[in-house]
């Protein structure tokens, strides 16, 4: 009895440990979607790879002051707008802003659409999607079966197309961490439930 005791409850406390520690590991649909790396190609909660902020960039400066008087753009306008060469703005409302006191709101009214064109660039806008990855699908929204028997047509080879070798290209990886319907169905699920 003595011996035997110590050796019963060696055997509950491994259950019971074990019991935790799969809870602990039970990971949700949204845990496996970063650990599995889906959002590096499938965006942020499946919502596809967009820009998280607008670039955009404005500076005057020589060049762009001769473009603008080619563009028609009188003189004596490109003459107020001389302290702001080369400042470099990367926000729109900052330029705006700093072109207001030079040239008044009627005057920056007439040429502001000039003065953007010829000195300012966007790069690409908030929630346009990346380059390279605009024929990429959306997951977010989907339906739970599609998106479960996607996953498996294109992983296991029944779907196939110029895009899904790049999806295929983490079929090892996936074996390697085991991942099994279970997992595809979690995280199915999940997407399922993200707003569009
Ligand atoms: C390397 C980039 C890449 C990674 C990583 C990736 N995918 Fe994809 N996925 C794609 C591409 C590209 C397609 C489109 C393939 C096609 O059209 O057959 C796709 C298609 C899908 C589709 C079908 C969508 C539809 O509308 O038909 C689902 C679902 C999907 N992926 C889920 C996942 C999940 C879940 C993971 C993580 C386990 C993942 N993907 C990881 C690139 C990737």
């Amino acid at each position: 009895m003595v011996r035997k005791f110590p050796v019963a409850w060696v055997v509950v406390v491994l259950v019971l440990f074990g019991l935790f520690d799969a809870r602990a590991k039970a990971e949700t649909g949204a845990e496996l979607f970063i650990r599995l790396t889906c959002y590096s190609c499938h965006g942020a909660e499946g919502r596809g790879m967009i820009h998280p902020e607008t670039r955009e960039k404005y500076l005057l400066k020589k060049k762009v002051f001769n473009s603008l008087k080619t563009a028609g753009v009188p003189d004596d306008i490109i003459k107020k707008l001389k302290p702001l060469n080369k400042k470099k703005f990367e926000q729109l409302d900052e330029f705006l802003a700093a072109l207001a006191p030079l040239l008044g709101p009627a005057d920056l009214k007439t040429y502001q659409a000039l003065i953007l064109e010829h000195g300012g660039r966007v790069y690409y806008r908030k929630g346009d999607l990346m380059r390279g990855f605009e024929n990429y699908p959306i997951l977010a929204g989907n339906k739970e079966i599609y998106l479960f028997t996607q996953m498996k047509d294109i992983l296991e080879g029944r779907r196939i197309n110029g895009n899904s070798d790049a999806m295929r290209g983490i079929k090892p990886f996936l074996v390697t961490n085991k991942i099994t319907d279970k997992e595809f169905r979690l995280i199915a699920r999940y997407l399922s439930q993200v707003k569009k």
